[in-house]
C-alpha cells in the first residue's frame, strides 16, 4: 500500500503529490513549519490526509519546542497549520484534538507531554486507515457488480493515512469480489484524477479509464456507469457537501441520468456547526493554476482566470453519504446526527 504521509524517527516522510505520477519522491518535514509548507504546497493533500499530516506536524512543534517555551510557542503551532488550507474541516478537527490533549496534560512532566503527542499523532493515522476499510465495508454493497463506477478528483489511499474513502469502498467491492470499473474525471486544474486516482488505482490493478471532466456527462448518460462515488472535504449538517471543484456538475449530471451520487467520508468530515453548505468557507487557488499547465502557459499572457478548489453539492444530489459508522440517507439533518452521536 502506497505510504501518504508517515511518522518516521527522522521526521513526518509525505510522498510528494505534486511530482506524481512522473516520479515517485519523498519529503522530509523536519519542522511544523514544514509540513504547514507541504499542506500549503499540495505535497500533501485529501482531507483525511491533511488532518493526519496537521497532527503529526503540531507533535514535531511540540518535540522542536524547548519545555519552558511551549506554554507560548503552542498556540503559535496551531495557528500556523490551521492557516494553511480553509475548506478541508478534518484540518481544524485534528488540531482541536491536539488541543484538548494538551489541556488534558496540564501539569505533567515535559518527556511525558513529548511522548503523549506523539502516541496521540500516530493514532490520529491509524484510526484513518481503520475509518476508511469500514468506509468501505458499509459501502462496498452499494457498488453494483460490473458496472463502471465515476469518481472525481483523488479520494483514495494518497488522499488519507491510507485505502481512501470513496476508492476505498471501490477496493472493499472489489476485494468482496465484484467486478469494478472506473471512469476517473482527470479533475482541472490540478489534474487529481489524472496524476493521482489513475496512479494508485492501476498500483491495485484496478482496471481505470481516465476521461477529461467535460466527458461525464457523455458517460454518464450512456448507462454504463452504475453510481458515482466521491469524498468531501466539509459536509454540513443538512448534508451539502463540499468537494473538489466540479463535483457539483457531475451530482446534477448524475441526478438527471438517474444514476446514484454518493459521497464516502469519515465522521470528521463534518461540520454540524453549519447549517447549510452556504456557511463553507471555498478555497480560492492561484490563477496560475488555471492559466498554465505544467508551468506552460495555455491562454494569453495577462488572462484572468478564477480558481475555487471546491464547489458545494446541495444535498437534494446526494443518494447517500456514507461513513464509518454507517449509510446516511436523507433527510440528512436527522441521520448524520445520529450516525455523529453513534446512535
Ligand atoms: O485540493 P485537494 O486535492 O486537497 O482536494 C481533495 C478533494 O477534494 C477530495 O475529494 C477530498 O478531500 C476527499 S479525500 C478522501
Amino acid at each position: 500500500m502506497v505510504e501518504t504521509v508517515q511518522w518516521t524517527p527522522q521526521g513526518v516522510v509525505m510522498i510528494d503529490q505534486t511530482k506524481l505520477p512522473r516520479s515517485v519522491e519523498f519529503v522530509t518535514c523536519k519542522t511544523y513549519q514544514e509540513v504547514a509548507d507541504a499542506i500549503r504546497t499540495m505535497v500533501v493533500r485529501g482531507a483525511p490526509a491533511i488532518g493526519v499530516a496537521a497532527a503529526m506536524g503540531v507533535a514535531l512543534g511540540v518535540l522542536q519546542t524547548p519545555a519552558d517555551r511551549l506554554a507560548a510557542e503552542f498556540p503559535r503551532i496551531c495557528e500556523t497549520l490551521a492557516s494553511t488550507r480553509p475548506t478541508a474541516v478534518n484540518l481544524f478537527w485534528a488540531i482541536d484534538r491536539m488541543k484538548r490533549l494538551y489541556a488534558s496534560l496540564d501539569g505533567s512532566a515535559p518527556e511525558r507531554i513529548r511522548q503523549a503527542f506523539v502516541e496521540e499523532a500516530l493514532l490520529v493515522y491509524e484510526e484513518d486507515i481503520a475509518i476508511n476499510r469500514a468506509i468501505g465495508r458499509h459501502g462496498a454493497p452499494l457498488v453494483p457488480d460490473g458496472m463502471s463506477v465515476l469518481t472525481h478528483c483523488n479520494a483514495g489511499a494518497l488522499a488519507t493515512a491510507g485505502y481512501g474513502t470513496a476508492l476505498g469502498v471501490i477496493r472493499a467491492a472489489v476485494e468482496a469480489g465484484k467486478k469494478v470499473h472506473v471512469f476517473a474525471d482527470e479533475t482541472r486544474p490540478f489534474l487529481q484524477g489524472a496524476r493521482l486516482t489513475v496512479w494508485e488505482l492501476q498500483q491495485d490493478g484496478i482496471p481505470v479509464t481516465l476521461i477529461t471532466d467535460n466527458m461525464a456527462g457523455h458517460f454518464l448518460k450512456s448507462g454504463r456507469i452504475g453510481c458515482v462515488i466521491v469524498g468531501a472535504d466539509r459536509i454540513a449538517r443538512n448534508g451539502d457537501t463540499a468537494n473538489k471543484i466540479g463535483t457539483y456538475s457531475v451530482a446534477v449530471l448524475a441526478r438527471e441520468n438517474n444514476v446514484p451520487f454518493y459521497v464516502a467520508a469519515p465522521i470528521s468530515t463534518l461540520d454540524l456547526t453549519l447549517e447549510s453548505g452556504a456557511q463553507i468557507p471555498i478555497e480560492e487557488r492561484a490563477a496560475e493554476e488555471v492559466t498554465h499547465v505544467f508551468g506552460v502557459p495555455v491562454a494569453p499572457e495577462g488572462t484572468a482566470a478564477a480558481n475555487p478548489a471546491f464547489d458545494v453539492t446541495p444535498n437534494r444530489y446526494v443518494t447517500a453519504i456514507i461513513t464509518e459508522k454507517g449509510v446516511a440517507r436523507p433527510p440528512y439533518e436527522a441521520s448524520l446526527a445520529a450516525l455523529a452521536k453513534g446512535e
